[in-house]
């Protein structure tokens, strides 16, 4: 079951049904990009560091373990537009598949050079930009997810709630029963690979 967390103000609403109504109907421009359940893991409480680095964390002893990785991408209405100033939180397992949150029962270890969470705010091109490492796949109680990026992504009007899945991934994915709920929609939830470890994804919301 896919559930949609955006939220679209009565106003903007409103208006769009307005402009709907006098342009006749249209095709979208960009396929918006699949919402997905916001799991269990959500960072509620954090209060570490909250850098678009996940691989640094002031004061400890090492790097990240694990494939260090960039991730790149633009955040879209589904025009097309840039959205600039939206909001990404991030949150991720670290390489062995652990968060860093007290529900994780998880018996993997937790790394302390890793920092779990992220807060990037999008440039006036839409743009954003990550450092962190690939996560690692782990057990759950709906079977072993694959490696994945939640990503809570909140534009002018609307909140989604986004996981950003790898390509080279792609059989893992495709038997993970949360990557399966998404259906057709499902393509737009995973990453182009750029080379050298670097991906990009872009977000569209359901704005413009
Ligand atoms: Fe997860």
């Amino acid at each position: 079951m896919s559930h949609h967390h955006y939220i679209i103000s009565r106003r903007t609403f409103a208006v769009g049904v307005i402009g709907a109504a006098a342009a006749g109907p249209r095709a979208l421009a960009q396929a918006v990009t699949a919402t997905s359940e916001m799991g269990p893991f959500y960072p509620a409480g954090y209060r570490g560091e909250t850098d678009a680095d996940l691989t640094r964390v002031a004061g400890a002893a090492k790097r990240a373990e694990g494939q260090v990785i960039e991730v790149v991408g633009r955040v879209l209405d589904k025009m097309g537009n840039p959205i600039r100033g939206a909001q990404l939180d991030i949150w991720q397992a670290n390489t062995h598949g652990r968060y860093d949150h007290p529900q994780d029962p998880a018996i993997m270890p937790l790394d302390p050079g890793f920092q779990g969470f992220a807060r990037i705010t999008t440039g006036g091109d839409g743009s954003w930009k990550l450092a962190t490492i690939k996560p690692g796949s782990y057990d759950s109680p709906i079977g072993n997810r694959p490696p994945h990026i939640h990503m809570d992504a909140i534009g002018p009007n609307t909140r989604a709630m986004l996981q950003m899945y790898f390509p080279e991934d792609a059989a893992a994915n495709a038997r993970d029963s949360l990557y399966k709920t998404l259906g057709a929609d499902a393509p737009t939830s995973v990453a182009s690979a750029l080379g050298d470890h670097r991906y990009s994804w872009d977000i569209v919301l359901l704005e413009g």
